[in-house]
């Protein structure tokens, strides 16, 4: 037996909690797990809105008949293709195989490339509308939030917002399920993390959406991950659109790759300097420790950010070009830039740096610093000039 959680009085609320997974999407740290949440409105027609990841079945087939019972399922909503949440797809369609598909011309080729069969289809347009009963439903596609055939559902009936992966938080439902059930602190720093490593490449998607979708009336936001936002929806809509328009804070993140200490020496000496100069926002990061997950999500919160490499078998060291390649595939933009390093060979460290500087396309502070071997009065001044010129460009 399980709760029945009930958005209105006939929106059930089907989310499941993996505290299993380590990495989201096989690349994303989750310490504190994720909910995979979906939804079903029981009319005169029965529809899921989104399903769960594969995984969860079983559970979820019993939680639906616990809600319906023998009745059929008219309508499988599907606002996202991602397996998260069409892991369960294969599974429902041949428990129930009058189920009608609704999504929109982008949906379908994804279901056929996974092989999922589909015999009823039915392919919407943005304004549509689906009657369920006394419950009407209408779409809007959101693309690239966080795929191109993403859409999001509007219960117009109860102005409750299906929102897909918008403004989903990583971090599971401990109990609580609705926002004003939660202590948010929790949700703090998974929910910008969820949007910086997910999201964050689409940016300009997603102010998009939220544009598009200011004009609809909203009472509740039910996303795919986390929270249910019924009381304060601000907490979650002014976080969305501060993180998706880089409005970014004055501090600065220092990140390295440094074998024996040469390289992590000049951090210490830049931080020390920024500090010096009234910057209080400031996070060293040795890449070789902390994961890109982290270091990113401070890189969007921050304006500033310095990057250290010593020379590596004559190439930057590989923990640094593996998180700068993902900052590159990002498209991060609107920050302010500074390079060091260090060699003994022919270097390959600070020479790379620079290649990262051009493909970002940010404003480089100063002129990138090099050492050779351990730190001497030359560079260390240099050091303290590239912290102040980054001092004052935050400082501006
Ligand atoms: Fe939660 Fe993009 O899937």
């Amino acid at each position: 037996m399980m709760h029945q959680i009930k958005l209105s009085d006939n929106i059930y609320f089907l989310g499941f909690n993996d505290r299993r997974t380590h990495l989201f999407e096989n690349l994303w740290p989750i310490p504190n797990g994720i909910s995979y949440n979906s939804y079903l409105i029981s009319d005169d027609k029965v529809a899921l809105i989104d399903t769960v990841e594969r995984h969860f079945i079983e559970d979820y087939f019993q939680r639906v008949e616990a809600i319906i019972g023998n009745r059929n399922i008219d309508y499988l909503i599907i606002n996202h293709m991602e397996p998260d949440h069409s892991g369960a797809m294969k599974s429902i369609v041949k428990k129930y195989p009058d189920i009608t598909l609704i999504g929109n011309k982008k949906t379908f080729p994804i279901i056929e490339n996974f092989g999922i069969p589909s015999s009823r289809i039915h392919v919407v347009e943005d304004n549509e509308v689906l009657d369920l009963g006394k419950t009407k439903l209408q779409f809007q596609t959101i693309p690239m939030v966080h795929w191109p055939e993403t859409m999001i559902t509007y219960d117009e009936t109860h102005q409750i917002l299906f929102s897909g992966d918008a403004f989903g938080s990583f971090g599971t439902l401990d109990g609580g399920v609705f926002d004003d059930e939660l202590n948010l602190e929790f949700y703090e720093n998974d929910s910008m993390r969820y949007f910086t490593n997910i999201v964050g490449k689409y940016c300009a998607h997603t102010q998009r959406a939220i544009k598009k979708l200011s004009n609809l009336e909203i009472r509740m936001i039910a996303a795919t991950h986390g929270p249910v936002w019924r009381t304060n929806l601000s907490w979650i809509l002014d976080r969305y659109n501060k993180w998706s328009t880089y409005s970014s804070e004055k501090g600065v993140v220092i990140v390295y790759g440094s074998m024996y200490g040469n390289t992590e020496k000049m951090a210490e000496v830049i931080a020390r300097q920024l500090s010096e100069k009234g910057i209080r926002n400031i996070r060293i990061y040795d890449s070789s420790k902390t994961h890109p997950s982290y270091i990113i999500n401070d890189i969007f919160r921050f304006k500033g950010l310095i990057v250290g490499s010593c020379a590596y078998n004559n190439e930057m060291f590989p923990n640094m070009e593996s998180l700068l390649s993902k900052i590159e595939h990002m498209g991060i933009k609107d920050h302010y830039l500074g390079i060091f390093g260090n060699f003994l060979w022919s270097g390959g460290g600070v020479s790379n740096l620079k290649k990262f500087a051009e493909n970002v396309k940010w404003e480089l502070v100063y002129e990138p610093v090099e050492e050779k071997g351990a730190l001497k009065q030359d560079e260390f001044q240099k050091c303290i000039e590239l912290a102040n010129a980054m001092s004052v460009k935050l400082m501006e």
